[in-house]
């Protein structure tokens, strides 16, 4: 069952607002970004900082990563890295959620951000005050929140899952008889229900990446492509993912590239993407999953605003002069609350970590 607690409408109209005015002032890509890409990586290795970056991030950030033993990751993974690293600093190059989440965890490193107004469409639509009123207007569930959300909401709920691990932790909870509420993604949420026939009530958020991605020609791709797998990321619609070859997190989908025997893939998720995956099957043809056109907060490129918005000149500006601006805060009794669920999820993974 899907509810309507936020008007769907006006949490568009919330995130193209957010939009218009984040983009005001970002500065165009510089010329000589190579001369700046070199000046860049050296400070970094000479700091003592290191770099731990999403898939979705600009291929030449992930590349700075990799090559200064940072990390390029899915959500998961990152915030492990964080906690198991022994730099005074990091950087986090994704979105708030991940900077918040790496702070939490590790509340005696400095933790910064190329840009702290890189947000993410399901944060922005699941606001804290309305979705503490639906959990205390429903006491007799369990909270189950998406790693994509503020330290605020993880601190409601009784555990964070991401998509790597969504419909096993789900499906456990399910087997103990839990009945459930789940946010903010209702394409996930949808996706784990049907997985685990779960009784769970789902917050009516969406990605504004994932939701544009339409059947409408995929027919006609996969017809020039016969032997094309479709890779889908469960923040996509249920017309997608019920297409899948493989469903999955980032990571999952990358592994899913390398073992499917497929000799090409159309991929629905960010662009981002691409820059790994392609690395790990060089001989494979890698195509962008169709969407739908311009919708109404995302111009259906595939690629996540907010990733954009950590630049190469962001991360030079901070390995100068660490701005406060940049600095990740968490309020400490919030960080203490969300850490109870935060580590539920990662002790549940632990067994299935290497
Ligand atoms: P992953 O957990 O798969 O890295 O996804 C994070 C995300 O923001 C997807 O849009
Ligand atoms: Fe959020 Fe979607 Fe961007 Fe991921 S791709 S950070 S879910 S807006």
């Amino acid at each position: 069952m899907t509810t309507q607690p936020v008007d769907y409408i006006a949490t568009r109209e919330r995130v193209r607002a957010y939009l218009d005015r984040a983009f005001l002032g970002l500065e165009a890509r510089p010329v000589g970004e190579s001369v700046l890409y070199d000046s860049v990586k050296q400070k970094l290795m000479e700091s003592d900082a290191r770099l731990v970056a999403h898939y979705y991030v600009d291929p030449q950030i992930q590349q700075l990563a990799e090559e200064t033993d940072g990390l390029v990751a899915d959500s998961l993974e990152m915030a492990r890295f964080g906690a198991r690293t022994n730099t005074r600093r990091l950087i986090v190059a994704g979105v708030s959620f991940m900077g918040e989440t790496a702070k939490i965890l590790s509340p005696t490193k400095q933790v910064y951000m190329p840009t702290l107004e890189a947000t993410c469409s399901l944060d922005v639509g699941c606001p804290e005050n309305e979705f503490r009123a639906f959990c205390d207007s429903h006491p007799d569930r369990e909270v189950v929140v998406y790693a994509n959300t503020s330290a605020a909401v993880k601190a409601r709920a009784d555990w964070v899952v991401t998509s790597s691990i969504a419909v096993d932790l789900i499906s456990a909870l399910a087997m103990d008889g839990k009945k459930l509420i789940w946010a903010p993604d209702r394409y996930l949420g949808r996706y784990v229900q049907k997985q685990t026939g779960v009784d769970m009530l789902i917050w009516d958020s969406a990605c504004v990446v994932h939701e544009e991605f339409r059947l409408h020609d995929l027919d006609a791709l996969q017809s020039v492509y016969p032997d094309a797998g479709l890779l889908v990321h469960p923040e996509s619609p249920e017309e997608m993912i019920d297409r899948a070859d493989a469903v999955g997190s980032t990571t999952q989908l990358i592994d899913a590239a390398a073992r499917l025997q497929n000799p090409s893939f159309i991929v629905a998720t960010d662009k981002g993407i691409f820059y790994k995956m392609q690395q790990q099957v060089p001989e494979k043809l890698l195509i962008a999953a169709p969407t739908r056109g311009a919708g109404g907060t995302c111009q259906s490129c595939a690629h996540c605003p907010w990733m954009a918005m950590n630049r190469l000149s962001g991360i030079d500006r901070l390995l100068d002069t660490w701005p406060d601006s940049c600095e990740v805060l968490v309020d400490e009794k919030l960080a203490a609350q969300a850490m109870k669920p935060l580590t539920r999820m990662l002790k549940f993974k632990a067994p299935y970590a290497e």
